[in-house]
């Protein structure tokens, strides 16, 4: 008989919670794909509406700020994984709703590891490059060895999250993560609303001081599913193999896309709520040596190609 045939025992049960997100929603892209299929595992979804959750794809209402609701729905689906993806991403909202970003970014993750406990499931948990205060010289990256300094008020409650982790008891991997980007119907992102300016022939004013890693979010999801099948543990910076600061980033756009890059302005000065680290580049070397070249880890050039190729 064929090892490949899927049956219930053998399928590992993989619930993403956060599904109906940019990431939750990228990751059950993989869920008909080969690498999917031979690893054996059953998405499921859950958040708090499934308003992007593909029908063949078992959904769960799970609101995290809610103890009891976590606690019971998990108990029940008793998955093998938790990728925990639900978060207050707005930078600068968690800035002014500080009680809201602590509900749903650290109270939320602690009641997930709560469940995860009951039913000895593993929890992966996604993280940010905001944990670390982004001093570090250009040419010079976070390892996962370093000692995160979170700036803003989102930073600090996802470092929370992650120390609660660390100190649970439980199985887990932490994966940061950092400037995703890629088509989102949903809602923009850094270089899909460069990319609708740039088309519209709009100007824009972008940043030189701000270096991050930016991340392909097709690729990222892909990267997270194979961290699942080499049951890695612990914490890996996943994020594109590239440091690039804001400006270069939008310059990037222009190229790939073909469109004018006069239009960008460099800035060194923009008033935001929340503060940002000079230089969040993640450094991926610990992720390369895991992966080999089993799986590509996308630059900035390829996940542009790829968007553009998809337009
Ligand atoms: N996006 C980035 O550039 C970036 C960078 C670094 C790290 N990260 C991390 O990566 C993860 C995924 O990010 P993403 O861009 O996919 O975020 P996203 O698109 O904002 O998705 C988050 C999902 O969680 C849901 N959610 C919010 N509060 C919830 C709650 N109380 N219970 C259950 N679900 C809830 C959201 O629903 P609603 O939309 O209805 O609120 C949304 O569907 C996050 O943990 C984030 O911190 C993201």
């Amino acid at each position: 008989m064929s090892t490949n045939i899927k049956t219930d025992k053998n399928l590992k049960k993989v619930l993403i919670v956060g599904a109906n997100g940019f990431l939750g929603t990228n990751l059950l892209r993989f869920r008909t794909s080969h690498d999917y299929i031979s690893q054996n595992l059953d998405l499921i979804a859950a958040d708090l509406d499934n308003s992007n959750i593909p029908s063949d794809v078992q959904f769960h209402k799970i609101n995290i700020t809610n103890h009891e609701q976590t606690r019971k729905k998990i108990t029940k689906i008793a998955p093998d994984i938790v990728i925990l993806t639900a978060a207050m991403t707005n930078v600068d909202q968690c800035e002014v709703n500080k009680n809201l970003a602590t509900k749903v970014n650290v109270e939320g993750p602690f009641n997930i590891i709560k469940a995860c406990k009951k039913t000895g499931s593993k929890l992966i948990f996604i993280s940010t490059d905001f944990i670390f205060d982004g001093m570090k010289k250009r040419g010079y990256s976070y390892k996962e060895t370093d000692v995160p300094n979170p700036l803003s008020y989102y930073a600090k409650t996802k470092y929370e999250a992650e120390l609660v982790i660390f100190s649970s008891g439980i199985e887990y991997l932490i994966c940061r993560t950092g400037v995703l980007y890629g088509w989102n119907e949903k809602k923009l992102n850094f270089i899909t609303w460069i990319l609708n300016n740039l088309e519209q022939n709009k100007p824009i004013s972008i940043i030189t001081n701000q270096i991050n890693s930016p991340t392909f979010i097709a690729n990222l999801a892909q990267i997270l599913l194979k961290l699942v099948e080499k049951e890695a543990k612990g914490i890996y910076h996943t994020v594109g193999d590239c440091a690039l600061n804001r400006y270069e980033i939008a310059l990037k756009c222009a190229d790939i896309f073909e469109y004018h890059k006069d239009l960008i302005t460099p800035i060194d000065h923009l008033e935001q709520k929340a503060i940002r680290p000079k230089n969040a580049s993640l450094d991926i070397t610990k992720l390369k040596n895991l992966l080999g070249s089993e799986l590509k880890i996308f630059n900035l050039d390829d996940g542009l190609k790829y968007m553009r190729n998809f337009k």
